[in-house]
């Protein structure tokens, strides 16, 4: 029934704006599996112009818009740009400006027909897909470690129920497989903040203690799903979107994570970076992703690294340092909970206890160093006597620690 109504209106209308907050790098599970209603439906959204406006704290707006767009283009809009807001902008003037000119903006691509797919590449080569049959390998599983792998598997799927048969199989530990499709999830989440006091959920479905107590307990944790509309589906996007019951603590942090992904995901750089930035930002080592792409011995093989690879990781707490994706987005969130310390006490603890707010300020000695060298360099004299020194004594603590090596390796 709602529906029908909405198909009536979208069908009717010259532009789709697609307004919603960012929720966990992507729009909100409701938004997800609105869409694919939309293209179940087949309903008729060709050669309409689309454009949306996002609200949220820019922690992968980015990911968010395209996912949005891809679908639009699957659909054959043409694309506009969107607006994304930070949360407060329209609360200020400048905020309330920029709104403004962006609303403009649309009006004048659409009087002047440019969107952003205008050309589009019709020459994508896919890497195929293909039949994956279960090679049923089995191994003696030790109890020493726990895996879970969380999927949203369903009849039909048969490919990512072979990849998990020979994934469990060819693991040296025993798995244990948590089906989504199975679980009482009531619904996405609703954005209330009710968990931001005490980590509960408004929801009575337990699913803020299942998260606690059947997945955070793990030693690996193994994502297993089919690409859906250029992201995870709709059902995942819920187990996504209700763990805000965690507040922003990387409570998972040190667990490393390994993906089991049907479809091609090679073509799906969005979702690649969201899969990689969840895990960088989430302090879990990203061992691999296997999918069902190439033959059936490139994809065995595939599945067999990726479980040495997880292996690897859980027996030696194997860790990287955080990369652009991780760094950048812990700077937002460090920012936004030392802001709203006040309300996000839980959070607040956990980042000061784990030393994250890592502000510049803190680093006094290298500051105060800094600007000696910065008060040095205004004084002509020094400066042209400095002059290409800057690398030496960047070195020069290396010289140090090379120094030492050596000592080391005399005695
Ligand atoms: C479940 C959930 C996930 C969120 N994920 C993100 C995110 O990935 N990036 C971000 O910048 N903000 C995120 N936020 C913050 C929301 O974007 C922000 O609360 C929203 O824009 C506020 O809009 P509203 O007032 O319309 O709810 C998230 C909030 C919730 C409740």
């Amino acid at each position: 029934m709602i529906y029908e109504g909405m198909k009536e209106h979208l069908e009717a209308s010259d532009l789709v704006v697609f307004a919603y907050p960012v929720y966990t790098f992507l729009a909100p599970s409701q938004l997800h599996r609105t869409i694919a209603f939309l293209k179940e439906k087949k309903t008729k959204l060709q050669g309409k112009y689309m454009t949306q406006i996002t609200t949220s704290k820019h922690f992968y707006d980015v990911t968010a818009h395209r996912y949005i767009e891809d679908n639009a283009m699957d659909m054959g809009m043409k694309v506009i740009r969107g607006l994304s807001a930070d949360m407060a902008d329209l609360l200020t003037r400048e905020g309330q400006k920029d709104a403004r000119e962006y609303w403009e903006y649309v009006l004048n691509c659409i009087r002047e027909d440019c969107y952003e797919n205008q050309v589009q590449n019709k020459n994508d080569k896919k890497r195929k897909t293909t039949a994956y049959h279960a090679m049923g390998i089995h191994k003696e599983h030790s109890q020493t470690k726990r895996v879970v792998i969380v999927t949203d598997y369903q009849k039909g799927q048969d490919n990512l129920k072979n990849m998990i048969v020979d994934f469990r199989s060819k693991l040296p530990y025993e798995t244990t497989v948590v089906n989504l499709r199975k679980m009482n999830i009531r619904g996405g989440c609703l954005g209330c903040f009710h968990c931001a006091k005490d980590g509960k959920c408004i929801y009575t479905d337990h699913f803020d203690s299942f998260l606690r107590n059947r997945i955070q307990t793990n030693d690996a944790i193994v994502y297993a799903f089919a690409i859906e509309d250029h992201s995870m589906g709709s059902l995942f996007k819920m187990y996504d979107d209700r763990q805000f019951c965690n507040g922003h603590r990387t409570v998972t942090m040190g667990i490393p994570m390994a993906y089991l992904i049907s479809g091609n995901y090679e073509e799906e750089q969005n979702l690649r970076m969201v899969v990689e930035a969840r895990a960088e930002v989430g302090g879990n080592y990203l061992s691999g992703v296997a999918t069902d792409e190439g033959s059936q011995t490139e994809i065995d093989h595939v599945i067999t690294a990726l479980t040495k690879k997880l292996s690897y990781a859980m027996e030696h707490h194997y860790q990287q340092p955080r990369n652009f994706y991780g760094v950048g987005g812990m700077k937002i969130f460090r920012d936004l909970i030392y802001v709203m310390r006040g309300l996000m006490k839980e959070d607040h603890r956990f980042y000061k206890e784990h030393g994250m707010y890592d502000f510049p300020q803190k680093q006094i000695g290298t500051r105060i160093g800094i600007s000696a060298v910065g008060m040095l360099l205004s004084i002509p004299a020094a400066q042209s006597k400095m002059q290409g020194k800057m690398t030496e004594g960047m070195l020069l603590p290396y010289e140090k620690i090379f120094a030492e090596l050596e000592k080391e390796k005399e005695q």
